[in-house]
């Protein structure tokens, strides 16, 4: 069987909010999107992975789905939609739709419905009796995972309602085969419409086994423990495969927050899935309770990598996405090594073994915005957590500085096309969310284009090189053990074998005598070297990807 195209492509995913503006709104559209088609394909990328465009109240910015067969004024309209997949066919190009079913919007037609007592749609959604004396607690201790209480009450009926995220985003109840049947509809309707498959949200949690009590305090994801890849979990999803995926070529792509060796393993095995996003990578500069910041140390992230490198089948790699900080400010150099920075981390997603994922200027070196007060993020999860902080009378600085930290504004401010007014991504007088002026004038794609030497340039080399050479898109992945910033690993298959070595720190750094084996040709660095000049030190954040033999 030919290989499918998810395994050879790199997938680069646009936040369509914040990617290009069309008609002066300040708000990233469909139309904006089909006009810079031209330019995701000159990246190299496959497929396009869209976050969503439905209809929706955007309480979590689209995350929150009121209407799934309808697309938001503000992104344009179902003939957009159908141009859009049809003028990137046009340029061999892929969707793949961001599928959100663990809940939808409070404002979607089955759940205002549900709000009655006897309606067929009640059982869709998670309604309960609060807990006795009098009714007036929650069914359960379980706190939502962007903190807080996951539950609401609801006057009306005097019964209450789960929701894993915010209020606004009631969970669907997958125990009525009805739900399981709506989605199903769901997914054919798109799949006719051309779309090449689904990125699915949060879809390891889907499953709530039990509605008893959670263990421990915590304020964020208390009860985790009765819905986190569970036995009807993995059961769903192989029903979706079996009636519905299996039928065509698609990708299945899974949000998986905190998934682990044995259950990723059996997601792929099982042909739940064809790839997913694991989370341990995310949390290198986390404290274990995620809430405050730790230092970023190469070893740790190069250890979580070649495990799951060697443990799974197939991996979804991504440095960056629509919920994450920027790569550079986290794991490179915002300042001194900007661009070696930048390159040497996409060197590094790059040449791992598995599908690629590159977020929306990224490939231009964005980097985080300034800090600003947590009650203006336009973030939903930002502002709860500042929330919850107040209530324990946390000081502002630290409310800011823990909210700065979780920050999903960070990766959602425009895209940088230009460095003339909102940095050419509106045309407009203001933009939904603030221009990020930072280094504006050296990161945009217009910059960016004119050299050759520039992060963009070196992701479009990049990218072609793993698509033509097989053992870098589908050859094993050998890892080898270094100590310190350096990161050594090999891809090999029956006819070649490649090298990658990036020293991910500011320093200077001793190439380790295990990693110097028979490099022969240079295909890339991050310095822009033009051949091999000896294998002794690697400067900082350079990156080196060898032919070896
Ligand atoms: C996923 C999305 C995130 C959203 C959440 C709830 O993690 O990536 O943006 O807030 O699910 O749908
Ligand atoms: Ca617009």
């Amino acid at each position: 069987m030919a290989t499918p195209l998810w395994k050879n492509a790199t997938i680069y995913q646009i936040y369509p909010r914040s990617f290009c503006d069309s008609n002066g709104d300040g708000i990233g559209d469909i139309p904006g999107i089909i006009s810079k088609l031209d330019y995701v394909a000159s990246l190299g990328v496959k497929i396009i992975w869209l976050s969503p465009v439905y209809q929706s109240p955007l309480d979590d910015l689209g995350y929150d789905i009121s209407d799934y067969y309808k697309i938001h004024p503000d992104y344009g309209t179902m003939e957009d939609f159908d141009r859009l997949v049809k003028e990137a066919d046009k340029r061999g190009l892929k969707i793949v739709m961001d599928l959100v079913v663990n809940h939808t919007s409070d404002e979607h037609h089955w759940f205002k419905e549900s709000k009655k007592i006897d309606s067929p749609f009640r059982d869709y959604y998670y309604w309960r009796k609060g807990k006795e004396p009098n009714g007036k607690r929650p069914p359960n201790n379980w706190t939502s995972m962007f903190t807080g209480p996951a539950w609401e009450y609801d006057k009306e009926t005097d019964e209450w309602y789960l929701h894993l995220y915010s209020k606004k985003q009631p969970d669907l109840n997958f125990h009525n085969p009805k739900v399981i049947e709506e989605v199903e509809n769901i997914l054919r309707f798109y799949l006719d419409k051309g779309v090449y498959g689904f990125r699915c949200d949060v879809i390891n949690q889907i499953f709530k086994e039990s509605l008893e009590d959670g263990k421990g305090k915590s304020q964020q994801a208390r009860g985790i423990e009765h819905y986190l890849m569970k036995e009807g979990n993995h059961r769903i999803l192989r029903k979706l495969y079996d009636d519905i995926f299996s039928k065509q070529e698609c990708v299945v792509i899974g949000e998986t927050y905190n998934v682990d060796i044995e259950n990723g393993y059996r997601f792929l095995t099982n042909h739940e899935m064809d790839m997913f996003f694991q989370f341990e990578a995310m949390a290198v500069d986390q404290s274990p309770s995620r809430v405050f910041a730790r230092r970023f140390h190469p070893e740790e992230m190069k250890d979580i990598l070649y495990k799951w490198q060697q443990s799974v089948p197939w991996n979804a790699n991504y440095l960056e996405n629509h919920d994450q900080r920027r790569s550079i400010t986290r794991f490179g150099d915002e300042k001194t090594y900007w661009k070696e920075s930048g390159k040497a981390l996409a060197l590094f997603n790059l040449t791992l073994s598995g599908t690629p994922f590159v977020y929306q200027g990224e490939e231009i070196g964005m980097i985080d915005k300034p800090i600003g007060e947590p009650e203006d993020s336009l973030d939903v999860a930002a502002r709860m957590v500042n929330k919850i902080m107040k209530k324990f009378h946390l000081p502002h600085f630290m409310r800011k500085k823990v909210c700065n930290r979780l920050d999903r504004d960070h990766a959602r401010t425009p895209m940088q096309w230009n460095g003339g007014p909102n940095a050419g991504f509106s045309n407009g007088k203001d933009t939904w969310i603030k221009v990020n002026p930072r280094f504006l004038e050296r990161t945009n794609v217009e910059k960016e284009e004119a050299d050759e030497t520039s992060i963009l340039s070196f992701y479009r080399r990049l990218i072609k090189e793993r698509e033509n050479r097989g053992a870098i898109h589908d050859g094993k992945f050998i890892p080898i053990r270094t100590k310190g910033p350096i990161i050594a690993f090999i891809r090999e298959n029956e006819n070649e074998k490649y090298l990658t070595l990036i020293n991910l720190s500011k320093k200077k750094a001793k190439i380790p005598e295990s990693a110097c084996m028979g490099a022969s040709d240079l295909v890339l660095s991050t310095y822009e070297e033009k051949e091999l000049k000896g294998l002794a030190y690697l400067r900082p954040y350079e990156g080196l990807l060898l032919k070896i033999g």
